[in-house]
């Protein structure tokens, strides 16, 4: 996810295809290994080191699918809002009786007997020592890499299965792909240190205002009676890689912080394991904003279950979704990868994994990503713009981030030049979003070169919030400074929890997936729900082409901060039917 890290060129990849296994079983031949900075090399595993490793099945259904998330998300649907249950998604997608029987003779056959399946038995996890995974999957090598006290085994040659299980499965996890880090923190601490750097001039560091719960629901429009009113509504946030909030921390945050509203000071639920380790700056800040904004709502954190060396985090916490009947309807979810380092086959199975969501009525709210609309370098040298996944998915929605255009004052918000936004590679713009984003393009004062976008591509991000200058508490001390798309999706996911909330108290399903009924409040006259950001761009390659120049925010829809930002009395106004 970040340069400067060593990958095996292609090149060889093509040529081991060549030499010992044929790749015709290789079912990520496409999947970069690259070891992020400050991960070193620190040696083979011994035969006998315990692996874990996650098992995608093929499943089926995956367009009767698409047509249920349809017409469970559209408001003018006479299906919406009637989300499956667990038992009926898992009769939708649950892998053949031929798959499922080949894979547990497969692994049988190799003596792995350790298997956890989930609810919709399309993922199988299992323990197995390193020998015997590296003669499951012919090609892959063990070894293990240390990062400070983190330590992680992988697989830097590719794997392949048997060809006659290519069909079966669509990837194996827990082989290349590292946990990937949030960097949000160390840019606004870099930033902090290196003196406020922005577009459109300086400001002293030496005073902020900063953005804490007041200024948001004052932002916002959340009065003090805007607060959760149900024991049985709830909203959650999800960490990886040894991320961890203290109760203590969240108590300290709400006393300094969360005067004038009711709220809770305390998660209800943690799934997986929390470690005694030191509050992380990214946990602290999920929460005390989920909780700020969704306030008074029952909270839940999805933290690494018994995290394992082997382990990818962010599918650990797919699988726990996918096997849990009764789940909270709202997920904050800060986490995001270079839609180009990863396989399509596992874009593509995460992408289903969403749409699984998006038929429960589960309402995913990920990060757009600080990297503006990011920058790689084609192989021929020329630049193009890098999208973030799973921001890129066309069934979650996706938070770009804004900040006060006078930095003293609660004013107008302005794009913050961090915030994420493009043109997904992978993945086809969705129907929901066509005529806005055609608008755009049409209209837009200012385009990019083509060439450094995929105009055909799902865009985002959907909408925005505030993501510069928050105050956090991490090991009781309050800290300002935070900054990040992972500040302002908490924020919007725990509105999102608040009109559910309300929807619940009239005996409506909740919202669900949120864009096609966020596009089509946009396109038909509530446009006051979402107050439209109009000014400032974001960052991209720096070069002598675009010259450090993404998209630029402009009326209507955009590429830089969506529709804008909450404006809750007109949201809840246009997603609460009188
Ligand atoms: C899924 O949940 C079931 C029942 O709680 C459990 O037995 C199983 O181990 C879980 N699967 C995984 C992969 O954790
Ligand atoms: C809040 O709502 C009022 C009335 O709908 C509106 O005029 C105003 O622009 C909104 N925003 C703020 C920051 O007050
Ligand atoms: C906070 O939520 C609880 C239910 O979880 C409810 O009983 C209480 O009335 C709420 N407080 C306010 C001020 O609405
Ligand atoms: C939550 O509680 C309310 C009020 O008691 C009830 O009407 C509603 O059906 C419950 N919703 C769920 C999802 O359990
Ligand atoms: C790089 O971009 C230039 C200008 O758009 C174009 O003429 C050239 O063909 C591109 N080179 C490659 C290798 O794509
Ligand atoms: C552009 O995006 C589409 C999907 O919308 C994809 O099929 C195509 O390969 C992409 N083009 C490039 C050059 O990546």
């Amino acid at each position: 996810m970040a340069s400067g890290s060593r990958r095996v060129p292609p090149a060889l990849l093509l040529l081991l295809c060549a030499a010992a296994w044929s790749c015709a079983g290789g079912l990520e031949h496409d999947q970069p290994f690259r070891v992020p900075p400050g991960w070193q090399l620190a040696g083979a595993v011994s035969p006998g080191q315990e692996l874990q490793l996650t098992f995608a099945l093929r499943q089926r259904g995956l367009g009767r699918l698409a047509r249920v998330v349809d017409a469970v998300s559209d408001p003018l649907s006479p299906q919406y809002g009637k989300f499956l249950s667990l038992e009926q998604l898992r009769a939708l997608v649950q892998p053949s009786p031929g798959t499922l029987l080949a894979v547990g003779k497969w692994l049988r056959r190799h003596g792995v007997e350790r298997c956890h399946s989930v609810a919709t038995l399309d993922f199988l996890q299992c323990h197995m020592p390193a020998s015997v995974a590296e003669q499951l999957l012919p090609g892959a090598r063990f070894q293990r890499y240390v990062k400070g006290a983190l330590s992680a085994i992988r697989s830097p040659l590719p794997y392949t299965v048997p060809e006659e299980l290519a069909p079966h499965l669509d990837f194996v996890g827990g082989l290349h792909r590292f946990p990937a880090e949030r960097r949000e923190v160390a840019r606004a601490w870099a930033r902090q240190a290196g003196g406020q750097r922005r577009q459109g001039g300086t400001h002293p560091g030496s005073f902020h205002l900063g953005v804490t719960p007041a200024v948001l629901r004052q932002s916002y429009n959340l009065s003090a009676a805007d607060v959760g009113q149900l024991p049985n509504n709830s909203q959650a946030c999800a960490q990886f890689l040894e991320q961890y909030f203290h109760q203590a921390d969240l108590a300290e945050f709400m006393r300094l912080f969360a005067r004038g509203f009711a709220h809770r000071s305390r998660v209800d639920r943690v799934v997986g394991r929390q470690g005694a380790a030191g509050a992380g700056l990214e946990a602290s800040l999920d929460v005390q904003y989920l909780m700020s904004s969704g306030a008074n709502i029952s909270t839940w954190v999805f933290s690494n279950p018994g995290r394992h060396e082997s382990q990818e985090p962010f599918l650990a916490w797919l699988l726990l979704l996918t096997n849990l009947s009764s789940v909270p309807w709202v997920h904050s979810v800060s986490y995001g990868d270079d839609e180009d380092s990863l396989s399509r086959a596992y874009l593509r199975r995460v992408d289903a994994e969403m749409r699984k969501a998006a038929a429960r009525g589960l309402s995913l709210l990920f990060a757009s990503g600080d990297d503006g609309a990011g920058c790689r370098r084609l192989p021929g040298g020329n630049h193009t713009f890098r999208p973030s996944f799973p921001a890129s998915s066309p069934y979650v929605t996706t938070v770009g981030g804004t900040s006060f255009k006078n930095p003293f004052l609660v004013t107008t918000e302005v794009s913050d030049y961090i915030s994420g936004g493009g043109f997904s590679n992978v993945f086809t713009m969705p129907t929901y979003q066509a005529a806005a984003v055609r608008r755009f393009l049409r209209q837009a004062p200012k385009l990019p070169p083509s060439s450094y976008f995929n105009a055909s591509g799902r865009a985002y991000p959907d909408l925005a919030a505030l993501s510069d200058n928050y105050w956090v508490v991490t090991n009781r001390f309050p800290l300002p400074w935070v900054s990040g798309t992972s500040a302002s999706t908490p924020v919007v996911a725990g509105i999102v929890a608040l009109i559910n909330d309300r929807r619940l108290q009239r005996g409506l399903p909740p919202l669900g997936f949120l864009n096609p009924a966020l596009y089509r409040l946009q396109e038909s006259g509530h446009g006051a729900a979402l107050r439209d950001v109009t000014q400032g761009c974001h960052l991209s390659c720096l070069d002598g082409t675009v010259q450090g120049q993404g998209f630029c925010a402009s009326p209507g829809w955009d590429p830089v901060t969506g529709w804008g930002t909450p404006n809750f009395p007109e949201l809840l106004r246009a997603l609460l039917p009188p």
